[in-house]
């Protein structure tokens, strides 16, 4: 099938620059000599896990119960919540869960081990834990290396926990448009989770995991001693966000078709995608909703639910049922909106895979 042939707006993935960012991370990974645990809240897809565990993944991180549910029912037998799980109804639905995967959860407070703890008990089974540290994005985990000891003895207190290791999401790294600058900030994150990582060693007289993620982190991490573990999530896609911390922008697989609905007199156009169909995620330093493929020169610069607004300059001028493709501003947040992935090569159409996990927020 030929894409125009789709009803929009869709979400298209190129397949070809899929399958080279599976493989790219996976060899990143493999050749320092790290695991790869992708985590799954960028596509949300189980099809799209495949892939990735066929590729070498040793597992998946998610961010949600619920899309740990998804993505077990879908077969992954090793799941890594990386994320706190408050709440006993949840905590309850994770453990039940430990009947068929491995099951490892985030904890960053006693009552986070308390919760996990309890619904363990109820369940009759293990648990996996990883201490969230905080390395400078100043969200969840502990801040000292004393909170770290604490929540170990804590731990080591409950038998049907198990304590991995120590993990952090270096998301700060987004900050940072200059490569140094950036690479300085993951120097520091790496320092900082090796530091937590070898006190919960000592407490625990055993190796641990060592675990980071993020996909503006994964080459700065991947040479670094001392880590075990990587899990990126937006490396599958690519977006305009990681374009503009220099990633190619060719190797963008993810791209939202729309279909232009008027051609206005003063200068613009506009599309059936608007922020449900690409999210309202904004770039730091520029007011556009998504990229236009091939039309440099056009600018996004108004979208409502439905619509779009293009400004064409009176380059290349479309016509009423013209179709665009945009390359989204945040990958992760636009899948979310979607309920399928159609998979093409040029401009056919050679698969279409569910979002198996959409909304799954909770
Ligand atoms: C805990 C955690 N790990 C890993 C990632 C993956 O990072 P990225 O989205 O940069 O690929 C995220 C992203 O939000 C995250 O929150």
């Amino acid at each position: 099938m030929h894409i125009s042939e789709l009803e929009t707006p869709a979400l298209l993935v190129d397949k070809r620059r899929l399958d080279a960012n599976i493989q790219e991370m996976a060899d990143l990974t493999s050749s320092h000599g790290k695991r790869l645990r992708p985590h799954i809240k960028t596509h949300k897809c189980v099809e799209l896990m495949r892939l990735q565990l066929g590729a070498g993944a040793v597992g998946i991180t998610a961010a949600k119960v619920s899309e740990a549910e998804v993505m077990v029912n879908g077969g992954a037998s090793d799941v890594f919540i990386a994320n706190q799980v408050i709440g006993d109804t949840k905590a309850s639905r994770l453990a039940s869960l430990a009947r068929r995967a491995s099951i490892s959860l985030g904890v960053d407070t006693v009552a986070g081990v308390q919760f996990a703890a309890r619904a363990a008990r109820e369940h009759d089974v293990n648990l996996g834990v990883m201490i969230e540290v905080d390395t400078g994005l100043g969200r969840a985990g502990v801040r000292t290396i004393n909170e770290a000891t604490e929540l170990v003895r804590c731990l080591l207190a409950e038998p049907s926990l198990h304590v991995l290791g120590v993990f952090t999401h270096e998301g700060h790294l987004y900050r940072y448009v200059s490569i140094d600058e950036r690479r300085h900030a993951a120097d520091a994150a790496a320092e900082l989770i090796r530091e937590a990582g070898a006190v919960v060693a000592n407490e625990l007289g055993a190796a641990i995991a060592v675990s980071v993620g993020s996909t503006p982190g994964a080459e700065l991490m991947a040479s670094q001693p001392g880590l075990t573990e990587m899990r990126p999530g937006v490396y599958v896609f690519g977006d305009r966000m990681q374009c503009r911390l220099g990633r190619e922008p060719l190797t963008c697989a993810l791209s939202v078709l729309a279909t232009v609905t008027s051609v206005t007199t003063d200068g613009r156009f506009v599309i059936d995608a608007g922020l449900k169909s690409l999210a309202s995620d904004r770039l730091p330093d520029d007011s556009s909703y998504g990229e236009i493929e091939a039309r440099p020169r056009w600018q996004f610069v108004m979208a409502s639910e439905e619509h779009g607004v293009i400004v064409h300059g009176g380059e290349q001028v479309p016509n009423p049922g013209d179709k665009v493709r945009i390359v989204p501003n945040h990958a992760c947040t636009c899948v979310n909106m979607h309920r399928h992935l159609h998979l093409v090569i040029g401009d056919e159409v050679v698969d279409r895979w569910s979002i198996d996990a959409q909304g799954c927020i909770f």
